[in-house]
């Protein structure tokens, strides 16, 4: 469960901090997946903070790993990227972006661009593609919302992936020559990748890619009244739909593989966003 108490002083403390070295909130805030580091080189006059000065983010339990934000802007559109995300898989408990992301919305910012890497259902998105999500399936049916209070905790997920956001980014692709596939994310709580009969229950469920993580974000960003886009890079196919055996090393292999393009991509999709009213 969230410890609101904990987060009362917690998020005040991390907005008061962003504030004082960064201004006022830029609307696009990125959360970078596996694959999309590549993205931070893109961002002009780039100034970092690492999660342990902001004490409402997850602070990292691995040396080593880059958790920071990074603000500055790609064109005319200001945005903080997160470099490093709280996964389910780490702890069990899902609820671990929800004082970053509720810091995010307390500060001002009014978007919330998630990234993954993703395993691939479709044979039309090999490893490699690129997916904006238009929906997901939250398989292990957990919330991070679990024990709020008020009906503000029933959240409407319908259009949850916000719908002209998605028309904007798939004509963007368009213009951009680049291929970007849309469709189903399916949430799995791994860290264990999934038997190949879980990925044919997925596929007749209508999930058209699979990863561990996102979707515990995208309930509590909906919450917090964040808007939300999500884009997939798919690393690999599910489980049972190729003969190469998954491993993490491949999916980082194909991640850093496509990441260029990706991040790329990414950038052209918040630069364009200066356009957008949020
Ligand atoms: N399954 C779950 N998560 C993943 C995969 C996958 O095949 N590839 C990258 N992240």
């Amino acid at each position: 469960m969230i410890d609101n108490k904990k987060l009362d002083v917690a998020i005040p403390a991390s907005v008061d901090k962003l504030q004082s070295l960064f201004g006022n909130a830029p609307e696009v805030a990125v959360v970078l997946g596996s694959g999309w580091a590549g993205a931070v080189s893109h961002v002009q006059e780039p100034q970092s903070l690492p999660y342990t000065e902001l004490p409402a983010f997850p602070q990292p339990k691995v040396e080593g790993h880059v958790n920071e934000v990074v603000v500055g802007h790609i064109g005319g559109q200001r945005v903080i990227f997160l470099r490093g995300r709280a996964h389910t898989y780490e702890t069990g408990d899902c609820t671990g972006m929800a004082g970053a992301l509720r810091t995010l919305k307390t500060w001002g910012v009014k978007l919330l661009l998630q990234t993954n890497a993703s395993g691939s259902l479709r044979g039309h998105m090999p490893p490699g593609s690129l997916m904006l999500i238009a929906d997901h399936i939250n398989a292990p049916q957990r919330s991070p919302l679990v024990g709020e209070q008020g009906s503000h905790r029933f959240v409407d997920m319908v259009n949850a992936y916000d719908a002209d956001l998605r028309k904007h980014a798939l004509a963007l692709a368009k213009r951009e020559n680049l291929m970007l596939g849309e469709g189903v994310y399916c949430w799995a709580l791994g860290p264990q990748f999934e038997t190949a009969a879980e990925i044919r229950m997925f596929a007749a469920w209508g999930a058209d890619a699979v990863g561990m993580s996102t979707v515990p974000e995208t309930i509590l960003a909906r919450h917090a009244g964040l808007k939300v886009m999500g884009i997939a890079l798919m690393t690999n196919m599910a489980a049972g739909l190729s003969a190469e055996a998954l491993t993490h090393d491949l999916t980082l292999k194909q991640a850093q593989m496509s990441g260029e393009r990706a991040a790329g991509f990414l950038a052209a999709l918040v630069a364009s966003l200066k356009d957008v009213a949020l």
